[in-house]
């Protein structure tokens, strides 16, 4: 219980980092200060001619030829506006869930969906709850809605702590979301800490479980939300065909709740964000051959995945398990001399300073410059890295 209530104090009312920013200028114009203190979008850095991108997380394999086949056949029908409500795709995966057509919806990109959920439950005066760090998007997204964000720090080995979570629920918060596995510490919810953790929160809160990353996911005491449908009438599971199936760049991602809930974030999309290639390609990518052969794909990387894990902890780093497409170097102070470092040998990663630095599961050869890199500078770090 003092454990509990130590980490409920350490909960944070407000803002995180990344929305603590710059004075609102606006020209001249008034804006919501709260909007022109956000950050603005800078794309990271590209990877060099021959380098490799870690910094996105995403696939490194090409898409499949049958999807590519699919995507370029919608082409010829870019004159009509597409089916708003993406029923082909929505029939398709409510057959593979178990649920009605009207239980999934379909965005563009899980973070998308997100923000239309996160807008449809929370205004000005509100709270949204959610574990730090985790998705970078999330702070972002709270603050367009008008909501504040109440940020709970992840526990010393990286995971989510659900029971200070829990215990940061009050009467204005009106979403929680919990990221498993979590971007980007790539550590796992078990289905027991949430099934304790939808125990412990009212009925009447929407929770969002994000699991862009849950088809790399190997450890069965793993959280499934597909184990949970039809269990929560307050719980929405958010996937995307961005990570496992290829598709980042096509914007394609989907949610499975309870009608109402849905109903609701289908009201605050901008309409015919969907568009008929997205819906193509994810269709396509459904079909049982490409799907057998993509899912070949997300197993090799986990076998990368593995056999880094392993080097690297070999090597000293003090790497939590990884659970998605990517893994966690907490690098503390060293963060941004060890991003360098991996940028002039030709890896783009993720810097999170002064936390650590995300790195996706790329190409064989990128694990290799890797860890050849990385074995380099531990020695001289060692004092450095948190432990
Ligand atoms: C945890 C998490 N959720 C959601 C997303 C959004 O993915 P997309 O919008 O491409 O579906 C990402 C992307 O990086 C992510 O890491």
């Amino acid at each position: 219980m003092a454990q509990l209530w130590q980490n409920a104090a350490a909960v944070r009312r407000g803002t995180v980092e990344s929305v603590t920013a710059p004075e609102p200028t606006g020209a001249g114009v008034r804006l919501r200060p709260e909007i022109a203190a956000l950050p603005p979008y800078r794309q990271g850095r590209p990877a060099p001619a021959d380098g490799f991108k870690l910094s996105s997380n995403e696939n490194p394999f090409d898409p499949l030829p049958s999807v590519v086949e699919a995507i370029s056949t919608s082409a010829k029908q870019v004159n009509r506006y597409p089916d708003a409500s993406a029923l082909p795709l929505r029939e398709a995966l409510a057959a593979r869930f178990g649920v009605s057509a009207d239980e999934v919806l379909v965005g563009a990109g899980s973070v998308s969906l997100l923000a239309q959920f996160i807008v449809a439950a929370a205004a000005p005066g509100d709270e949204v709850v959610y574990s730090w760090r985790s998705f970078e998007a999330y702070p972002g997204l709270v603050a367009v809605a008008g909501a504040t964000s109440v940020t709970v720090p992840n526990q010393p080995d990286h995971r989510h702590d659900l029971e200070a979570m829990a215990a940061a629920i009050t009467d204005r918060t009106r979403v929680a979301i919990v990221c498993s596995p979590n971007n980007p510490t790539g550590t796992i919810v078990t289905a027991a800490e949430f099934d304790a953790f939808m125990a412990a929160v009212p009925a009447d809160l929407l929770v969002l479980l994000d699991e862009a990353y849950i088809e790399f996911v190997r450890d069965e005491a793993s959280v499934d939300g597909r184990s949970l449908i039809g269990r929560y009438p307050n719980l929405v599971v958010l996937r995307t065909f961005s990570k496992a199936y290829g598709l980042a760049g096509l914007r394609v991602g989907y949610a499975i709740g309870p009608v109402g809930i849905l109903d609701a974030a289908r009201s605050t999309a901008i309409p015919l964000g969907v568009t008929a290639a997205s819906t193509a390609g994810a269709l396509a990518s459904l079909e049982p051959a490409a799907e057998a052969e993509l899912l070949e794909r997300v197993e090799a990387i986990t076998v990368r995945r593995g056999r880094l894990y392993e080097a690297l902890l070999a090597q000293g780093w003090p790497v939590p398990e990884p659970h998605g497409n990517f893994v966690w170097l907490p690098t503390g102070a060293a963060t941004a001399e060890v991003a360098d470092r991996l940028f002039e040998a030709g890896l783009v990663t993720r810097a999170f300073p002064p936390e650590g630095i995300r790195i996706s599961i790329g190409e064989e050869e990128s694990g290799d410059i890797l860890l050849r890199i990385l074995g380099e500078l531990v020695p001289a770090l060692q004092e450095q890295l948190p432990s």
